[in-house]
């Protein structure tokens, strides 16, 4: 028998996506996953983020932590991966190390172990269709890889040292992945990659390849992640104002910091106004539009007078979905050498009194569709047998009276209560 294998993912949705084509690779190999914390599997693969130092440490402590609890041995692959240039992975006793865009494998002793990394490799370089093997998602929604790498260089992110330049799959290759899905029974399509919109393949870009992809009409909808300011952010609202695009109607908007002089030092390409604009006629066309956002505090020289106007952004627009990060140097990205560094206490407490008005936001956000007819695709029928989806803004719900001839399904309910976050609801008769 094959070895059993636990899969642990960090980071973004992308490396969620990567972990479901790493589990897929190797389940067609005969190897068997393993969710249950009770048992001890032969392998652990963890498929790492570098975003932060926090991130990076936490990689090493896992190592260390499953070699304790006594598997046999440690893989690690992504981000953290291919930015361990010391090779500390090694050093706290990992078997393999998979350094994802830099396509390649740094082997140990163990055969196993190798093997693993190898088939870890060939999941991460090979889409689905070429690679004769199922992504392993784990409901009626799965993720298509478009791209992978940015070159947006902005001051405080290791990502391009972490995955390259930005290398965009061809259309043919991408619209043959979705068919297989289809196929199999998915209905929501996931566009993930590491800067979307920097897609661009056969004279189209992300919008033209939305339209592609839709008109499949086994399509139910399509979702996307961040998107960055001043690119494609207003064609891609238009295109979700129009039901035959099937753009889920959310906008992750990556703000930042609301300070002028910050976004400067940062890097990015746009001011607090222009971003505020943005929102503005977002919420103008779709006005319950589900908007994110992220944001770092603590960049070096903010001052609190920057961080108020952050809150004042925060504050003045809807979010529903917010992630905070408190700033974290990283090794040769021009922000790690700037002048007047934040104390990691301010940086924190910062972020913590974002993330209360994040939460906050959130709630009452929730509670805006109290009574308002919304749609969900049915992803499954719980063990309660209630049925589970996700509303096109992405709030959670649960469904009464929902069966599993609704599965897969586009339908509309009625929300009455919200409790943590989550919709509960009834189906609309009308
Ligand atoms: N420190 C803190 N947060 C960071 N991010 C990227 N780099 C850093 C860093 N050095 C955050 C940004 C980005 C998100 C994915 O991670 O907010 O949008
Ligand atoms: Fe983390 Fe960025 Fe890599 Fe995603 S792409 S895993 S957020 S470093």
């Amino acid at each position: 028998m094959k070895a059993s294998i636990q899969l642990k993912i960090m980071g973004c949705r992308l490396n969620h996506a990567e972990g479901a084509f790493i589990q897929g690779a190797l389940e067609r190999q005969g190897y068997s996953f393993t969710i249950d914390p009770a048992t001890t599997p032969d392998y652990v693969i963890i498929h790492t983020c570098t975003i932060t130092a926090q991130a990076q440490r936490e990689a090493q402590r896992l190592v260390r932590g499953y070699l304790r609890a006594g598997v046999r041995g440690v893989i690690v692959s992504g981000c953290a991966a291919s930015t361990d240039k010391e090779h500390n992975f090694e050093a706290n006793g990992a078997a393999a190390v998979v350094a994802n865009s830099l396509g390649e494998v740094r082997y140990g002793t163990d055969a196993d172990a190798n093997a693993i990394a190898e088939r870890v490799l060939f999941a991460l370089t090979h889409g689905a269709v070429e690679g004769e093997y199922m992504p392993s998602f784990a409901s009626t929604r799965a993720s298509v890889k478009i791209q992978d790498g940015c070159n947006f260089r902005c001051a405080y992110c290791i990502v391009p040292d972490a995955r390259g330049e930005p290398r965009s799959r061809g259309v043919d290759d991408i619209l043959a992945e979705c068919d297989m899905l289809l196929s199999k029974g998915f209905r929501e399509l996931v566009l993930t990659g590491v800067n979307t919109i920097c897609w661009r393949a056969d004279g189209l870009n992300l919008c033209g390849l939305i339209r592609k992809v839709a008109s499949d009409s086994r399509v139910g909808r399509i979702r996307l992640g961040s998107i960055e300011p001043r690119t494609t952010e207003r064609e891609l609202i238009e295109l979700m104002a129009d039901p035959a695009a099937k753009l889920c109607q959310t906008l992750h908007y990556p703000l930042q910091s609301g300070s002028n002089n910050i976004l400067k030092l940062m890097r990015r390409h746009y001011t607090r106004e222009e971003y505020c604009e943005v929102v503005e006629a977002a919420l103008e066309t779709l006005p319950q539009i589900g908007l994110g956002s992220d944001i770092i505090t603590g960049f070096p020289g903010e001052t609190e007078q920057d961080f108020l106007d952050t809150v004042e952004i925060v504050d003045r627009f809807p979010f529903s979905n917010l992630h905070v990060f408190p700033y974290s140097e990283r090794p040769g990205t021009p922000a790690a050498t700037l002048p007047h560094s934040v104390p990691m206490d301010a940086r924190r407490n910062r972020a913590k009194q974002l993330i209360a008005i994040g939460e906050r936001k959130r709630k009452e956000y929730a509670q805006s569709f109290i009574g308002k007819a919304v749609e969900v695709l049915v992803e499954r029928i719980d063990d309660e047998g209630v049925g589970r989806g996700w509303t096109s803004e992405y709030l959670e719900t649960r469904i009464s009276g929902c069966t599993a001839a609704e599965v897969g399904s586009l339908i509309s309910v009625l929300p009455h209560e919200v409790n943590l976050d989550v919709l509960h609801a009834t189906i609309n008769q009308k």
